[in-house]
């Protein structure tokens, strides 16, 4: 059997999938689908310091290849988070991730020192697609001088893993990844969300009430999966790849181009179950092709480029 366990920073993950944030609920509720034993890790939907009701409806459409969503971050808040939420994730039986929000450069470290004496939480990941209330309401991913700032705040707040959770809606997503390893990131997750819109020429209507939002799913993939072989040029600490992952095959391309991990979104909705078919698929894949283990594949892209990527074993 090949193996697929593989290290990432710092955390041991039984395989390289983890569920996307926002698209999983916190991970358990979804274990009639995709049990926790089968995954290498959860990542919780965004927490944010206060409870957000998050965007009026409509607020996802459908689309040729993908969604939008303009969801807008509802969650109820961190104090609902710890009492609620977590005293369940500990029976969780893989790495669980918590995704952090704010509006604010210091809610991102106040939540982080919020989570940091939980147990139940392996690691942050710090999503920098969120608005910057004190910056125009940019994305605090647009700028890496903000980026920095939110990973430095989180950084002293906590000693555990650190995921900066980057943007693709930016001219060079190598100089944020360096702001955010600069900062005292442990990973990188490439990507979120691109920025998309429909409408229905019909009727004139968006499909959705924001009418811009968060363009996910298969169409994304060549984009995200080019994002992601920015950053694993750009860095050495690990870079977890997320963007139109639905099967074997999508993880396995991810993980040549350098990744160590992969996160699974939008795929989720359309059947939470294929989660859980991924590993025992890229094992059998693996084996086909005579690979013994996971770790063999990171990073073989070929080009014939004159900058390669960094060898896996260097991050
Ligand atoms: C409905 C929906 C809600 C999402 N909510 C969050 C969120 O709360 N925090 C976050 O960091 N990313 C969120 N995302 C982005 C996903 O985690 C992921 O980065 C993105 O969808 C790209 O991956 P995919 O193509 O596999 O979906 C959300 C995506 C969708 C579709």
């Amino acid at each position: 059997m090949a193996s697929l366990a593989t290290n990432c920073a710092g955390l041991v993950l039984r395989n390289p999938i983890l569920s996307a944030s926002g698209t999983f609920g916190h991970g358990l509720e979804m274990q009639h689908f995709a049990p926790p034993s089968c995954l290498g890790g959860l990542v919780s939907k965004t927490v944010t310091l206060k409870p957000r009701h998050g965007n009026p409806h409509p607020r996802i459409a459908e689309t040729e290849a993908g969604l939008l969503n303009s969801i807008g971050l509802e969650n109820r808040g961190i104090e609902a988070y710890l009492r609620d939420v977590l005293p369940q994730m500990a029976s969780a039986d893989c790495v669980v991730v918590t995704n952090i929000g704010g509006e604010r450069v210091e809610d991102f470290a106040e939540l982080a020192a919020c989570l940091d004496a939980r147990p139940e939480v392996d690691a942050l990941e710090i999503n920098l697609s969120c608005p910057n209330v004190q910056g125009g309401k940019l994305p605090f991913s647009t700028d890496p001088r903000m980026a920095e700032a939110v990973v430095r705040g989180v950084r002293a707040a906590t000693r555990k893993p650190l995921f900066a959770k980057l943007s693709p809606n930016v001219t060079d997503i190598g100089e944020i990844a360096r702001a955010a390893e600069a900062a005292g990131a442990d990973a990188i997750t490439a990507v979120n969300t691109l920025l998309g819109m429909s409408v229905d020429w019909r009727t004139g209507k968006p499909g959705i009430n924001t009418v811009m939002g968060g363009y996910s799913g298969a169409g994304i993939k060549p984009v995200a999966l080019r994002c992601a072989w920015q950053c694993v040029r750009s860095v050495r600490i690990p870079v977890i790849g997320c963007g139109g992952i639905a099967t074997a095959h999508d993880v396995l391309e991810y993980l040549v181009v350098g990744c160590r991990a992969v996160e699974v979104g939008t795929a989720c909705f359309s059947d939470p179950s294929q989660l859980a078919r991924l590993a025992p698929e890229i094992a059998r894949l693996l084996e086909e092709r005579g690979i013994e283990s996971i770790e063999h594949l990171i990073g073989t892209l070929r080009t014939t480029l004159p900058v390669q990527p960094a060898p896996a074993g260097a991050r």
